[in-house]
């Protein structure tokens, strides 16, 4: 079964309002290709104003988080109803950097991702390894168990509105990515995964690949089979990468 590309850039925590309003110029100058789904999480102070820039174009926008909490008593958080009305389509839920630098675990993830879909977002759900857990030979088991966290209690029709985006914690921001084999055998065994505990509604899933993916290396990896579209960090930064990166698929 064909499924539609999705390639999605996580800005992270970079630009001024200037330079999101520069590069969100550029791209809505730029046509994905018709069988793309192409994005930006911009940073969530210019969330609004990159959906602005973006509208009336193929472009989407999201952000690269949300809160597990409705609108209220929650200071410092943005809640999905929040992501919505600024424009955002997606929210990025479980990226590595928040998993390692702010300590999120299973139960909240799962939480933000119920917390999106109930507000009619996408959640884009990040899963990987760190390199020392490659290296034990646990990619499978912790796979597994992101997977069994992230999706606990969700119905297959809600897993089936999800995208995953497989990113190896080692290949993120370094330059090392994944090899064709590596990312290959993790999509297929993620897609066996959701399939066997969801599921039909899993089975068109988008599995995103994320980790040091570059305009030199895109085409290549939107060629595995497995892969059904791209997270990037760094090479999105820069309109004329991305959009020759969002141009391959
Ligand atoms: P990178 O980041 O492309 O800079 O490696 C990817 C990501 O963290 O989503």
């Amino acid at each position: 079964m064909t499924i539609r590309r999705h390639i999605i850039g996580n800005w992270k925590m970079h630009f001024t309002a200037a330079q999101a309003a520069e590069i969100a110029g550029a791209l809505a100058k730029a046509k994905p290709p018709a069988d793309v789904t192409a994005g930006v999480a911009p940073g969530f102070l210019h969330l609004a104003q990159v959906a602005r820039a973006l509208s009336g174009t193929p472009w989407i926008v999201g952000a690269q988080d949300c809160s597990d909490r409705p609108e209220g008593a929650a200071t410092g958080q943005v809640a999905c109803t929040q992501i919505r009305d600024a424009g955002g389509v997606f929210a990025v839920i479980g990226h590595s950097e928040r998993r390692q630098q702010l300590k999120e675990r299973s139960p909240l993830i799962n939480a933000k991702i119920s917390a999106a879909l109930e507000a009619g977002l996408v959640p884009l759900v990040c899963v990987g390894e760190t390199g020392t857990e490659r290296g034990a030979g646990l990619t499978v088991t912790v796979l597994d168990e992101q997977i069994r966290g992230a999706f606990l209690d969700l119905t297959p029709e809600q897993v089936g509105r999800c995208w995953i985006a497989y990113e190896p914690v080692w290949a993120i921001g370094t330059g090392q990515t994944a090899t064709a084999e590596q990312i290959a055998a993790a999509h297929g065994h993620i897609r066996q995964q959701v399939v066997r505990g969801y599921g039909k509604p899993a089975e068109t899933v988008p599995v995103l690949y994320g980790g040091s993916v570059s305009r030199d290396n895109s085409a290549e990896i939107l060629g595995i089979k497995e892969v059904d579209g791209l997270l990037v960090g760094g090479a999105s930064l820069k309109a004329s990468d991305f959009t020759a990166i969002v141009g391959c698929g």
